[in-house]
């Protein structure tokens, strides 16, 4: 079967899904703007093949704080998946475990921590903390026990943003269990009061290493790692929170550089980023400005959602191939091979033209 392009397949899983949940899973907050933007802000920037290299076999595989993968193209956490398909974070946990990929779990997942453990998928808890931090620590000690390898704080939700079209919709065509699953009692305000006290809580508490998700200024990157984060995730929320925050596609470099990630000096913490990745020359870039691991978020929906385990599957396994071959051609023998200079920056900008339609896998 030959590939659809990513795009195609959003267009098979429209008619799948009601039309509120196919809403949500698109739109972003406000206008939209920053949701929009996303996909084309990769392809501001130009890469340098290397050549007379040997690319007989092209590495993907890596480790994220030491959780090995095949392919640093991981999932994102989303909520609602078994809206997109009964079998839900499930189905999409056994593709990630299939293709070798690492799963982040929502913490407001409709699957519970142990079924989608007993996938045997390399899995990460993804958390937001509540304003009563009790009931937080019950749901982290449950997912460590169950084997989440490390906690994914998301800092930029302090409260859910507006969305143009609303999202009380999507409650009326949902099960209620189909969010939450985890959670034993109803659900707590988010906490708007949250710090690098929490970080450091969280780091020293549950024994597992501590990603903060949606940081896009260097200076909050830099206070997440001083107070014990191993990771900063670059992210703005699939332009789901702030509309008009800038695109990760714009910062990641200055993030990389100022707490580590690909191709700095020294240790420093891994850096990941989201949003608008489409192809595996986008994460390509990203690679190239820094990152250690890119992440998918709609796309994964969009497969779950037109062929369930196998539409992820083949929506990991597309960019992932695709991202062999970038690796093949720019003359680098693996993900981590890739050096800083993959791109050129000097002469584009991020600002620069959006791909014509459908061009993405
Ligand atoms: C999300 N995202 C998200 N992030 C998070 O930390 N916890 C969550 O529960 C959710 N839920 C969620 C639901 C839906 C429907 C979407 C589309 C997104 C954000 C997600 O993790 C990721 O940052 C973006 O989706 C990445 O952008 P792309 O790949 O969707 O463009």
């Amino acid at each position: 079967m030959p590939l659809p392009r990513l795009r195609e397949l959003e267009e098979r899983a429209r008619p799948r899904l009601p039309e509120e949940v196919h809403r949500y899973f698109a739109q972003g907050a406000g206008a939209g703007l920053s949701a929009a933007e996303a996909e084309g802000s990769w392809s501001g920037h130009r890469l340098v093949p290397r050549v007379l290299r040997d690319v007989t076999h092209v590495d993907l595989s890596t480790s994220l704080l030491g959780t090995d993968v095949s392919t640093p193209v991981g999932i994102a956490p989303t909520t609602l998946q078994r809206a997109a398909h009964p079998d839900g974070e499930v189905a999409t946990a056994r593709a990630a475990a299939a293709e070798g990929a690492l799963l982040v779990l929502s913490s407001n997942a409709g699957s519970t921590f142990e079924d989608v453990a007993a996938t045997g998928v390399d899995w990460w808890l993804q958390l937001y903390v509540t304003s009563d931090r009790t009931r937080t620590t019950d749901v982290v000690q449950r997912a460590v026990d169950a084997g989440a390898r490390a906690v994914v704080l998301t800092a930029d939700t302090p409260v859910v943003a507006r969305k143009e079209q609303g999202e009380r919709s999507v409650w009326e065509v949902t099960d209620p269990s189909w969010v939450r699953r985890n959670f034993t009692e109803d659900g707590a305000e988010k906490a708007r009061d949250l710090g690098p006290q929490d970080v450091a809580w969280l780091a020293g508490r549950f024994g597992v290493p501590v990603v903060v998700k949606g940081v896009l200024h260097p200076a909050d990157a830099r206070r997440a790692v001083d107070a014990g984060a191993r990771a900063v995730w670059v992210s703005n929320h699939g332009g789901r929170q702030l509309d008009r925050a800038v695109a990760v596609a714009e910062v990641l470099a200055e993030i990389a550089a100022e707490v580590g990630g690909a191709g700095s000096e020294g240790e420093g913490a891994e850096v990941y980023a989201d949003g608008g990745i489409r192809s595996g020359l986008d994460a390509l870039v990203a690679r190239g400005l820094g990152a250690d691991a890119v992440f998918l978020g709609r796309p994964v929906l969009w497969g779950l959602a037109a062929d369930g385990y196998d539409g992820v599957r083949h929506v990991l396994g597309a960019v992932t191939e695709d991202l062999r071959e970038g690796l093949t051609l720019a003359g680098a023998a693996g993900w981590t091979a890739v050096t800083g200079d993959l791109l050129r920056t000097t002469t584009t900008t991020a600002a620069g033209p959006a791909p014509p339609a459908g061009t993405t896998l």
